[in-house]
């Protein structure tokens, strides 16, 4: 256990049960004992105070991973409260612990109705943030829309996934954006491996979960290609699926077709698909016409951050039936006499169906919050309004101390290549 761990002390908070407390504390350490980079940040934090009186409110996926990034910044002197930024993917035993163990208010459950889940954004803000940590921009979307007053205290928000760094730069070009936002998710340590690495394996973990299918020799369509789409795509190879890609970037479908998977539109690959993973950020890119085609038995489901990727209204339309078959997987009865699988009710399947990304590529990305949110203290009054990436050095020093921690070592530029590199007159 934690030294600075405050016993039995009960904050406001709203958690499921603080009897799974003791659970989530294992969970918590576990997930500690593989995030490196995180902890050395916490332990400088813990000494350096950045965020000394100043209040943070935290909007993010309530998980092992995250509890450890969160208590990086109270280390760190901050006044600090944590929300779900998905009704689905609160670890309910780790909410419970960071309330009576950790002494932080929380307030997130898993399965909360929309109302909760917006009351408790409201109470987030309730708390007179001056930093924010978000993931996917509803809160800062709820405080520029509905707190006008309160923006002038904010000295910036932080940014974790691609969909809430999109809604910031739309923001900034509406003219709506009025403080400085840290696009995390543009670092190279944070979407090169978690977009990759953590997509790909937390998807195919949900979805074999959930499903208990064999992946081996079915046909899986992932639709999008970005880092996310890669990792689903290259894991479900991994696990022996034939693998369809879809997308609308012609260099991204070039990329797929390099890397030597099949791509076609989805109104093909809708009639080919055994599971449908969507990744793309955009919305119904299946559509009812994609339902209306395909397999009796498809699985269905997506890994993208907001429930709007799959029209599941459209495919409602279709059905005479809908029932829960096995816990967060609906069996939609089409009036043709198919079924259709639908998971986590189109959200985050990653997130619903298993833990989402392992500890070891959050420690890189909760390293690129930590320390954008340090940066935006720092840069006070120096930044402008508008979405901004860590430097890349910031971007280095996190890989770096990733491979210190994995003893792995690199070569350095010798003068020789420096002054080469620097220079133009030498070429053949
Ligand atoms: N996003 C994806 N996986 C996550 C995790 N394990 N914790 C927090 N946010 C996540």
């Amino acid at each position: 256990m934690r030294e600075e761990q405050v016993q039995n002390t009960l904050v406001p908070s709203e958690v499921k049960d603080l009897k799974l407390a003791e659970a989530g504390v294992n969970r918590i350490e576990w997930a500690g004992t593989d995030m490196p980079v995180l902890n050395l940040i916490a332990k400088r934090f813990k000494n350096e105070l950045p965020f000394k009186g100043l209040k943070v409110s935290v909007c993010a996926h309530v998980t092992c991973e995250t509890a450890n990034l969160a208590l990086a910044i109270a280390a760190g002197g901050a006044d600090c409260v944590l929300i779900a930024s998905n009704p689905l993917s609160t670890q309910d035993d780790v909410a419970a612990a960071l309330v009576k163990n950790y002494g932080l208010n929380v307030y997130a459950m898993k399965g909360e109705s929309m109302e909760t889940y917006h009351r408790h954004i409201n109470i987030a803000l309730d708390h007179n943030p001056q930093l924010i940590i978000d993931d996917g921009c509803d809160l800062v979307a709820t405080l520029v829309q509905e707190r006008a007053k309160q923006v002038p205290n904010i000295i910036g928000t932080t940014e974790e996934t691609t969909t809430g760094v999109t809604r910031l730069y739309a923001m900034h070009k509406s003219g709506q954006l009025k403080f400085p936002a840290m696009a995390i998710n543009n670092s190279q340590t944070k979407h090169l491996f978690d977009n990759r690495y953590g997509t790909g394996q937390s998807t195919l973990d949900g979805i074999i979960r959930a499903t208990n299918r064999l992946i081996s020799g079915r046909t899986v369509v992932v639709v999008g290609y970005g880092y996310c789409g890669k990792g689903c795509a290259m894991r479900a190879r991994g696990l022996g699926a034939r693998v369809i890609v879809t997308e609308i970037n012609p260099v991204k479908a070039l990329e797929a077709v390099m890397d030597g998977y099949e791509v076609m539109p989805i109104a093909e690959a809708a009639k080919l698909g055994d599971i449908f993973i969507t990744v793309t950020g955009n919305k119904h890119v299946i559509d009812g016409q994609h339902f209306a085609v395909m397999k009796d038995g498809a699985i269905v489901s997506n890994s993208g951050h907001f429930d709007l990727e799959l029209n599941l209204v459209a495919l409602e339309k279709l059905a005479q039936k809908r029932r829960e078959v096995r816990p967060l997987m609906e069996e939609f009865k089409l009036k043709d006499g198919r079924n259709i699988y639908v998971l986590a009710q189109g959200r985050l399947v990653n997130l619903s169906c298993a833990e989402g990304h392992p500890a070891s590529v959050m420690d890189m990305s909760f390293a690129n919050q930590a320390l954008g949110l340090e940066y935006l203290v720092k840069e006070k009054g120096s930044l402008t309004p508008g979405v901004h990436a860590l430097p890349e050095a910031v971007d280095h020093q996190i890989a770096q101390l990733k491979l210190n921690s994995l003893s792995i070592n690199i070569d350095e530029l010798t003068k020789e290549m420096k002054d080469y590199m620097d220079s133009w007159e030498m070429g053949s």
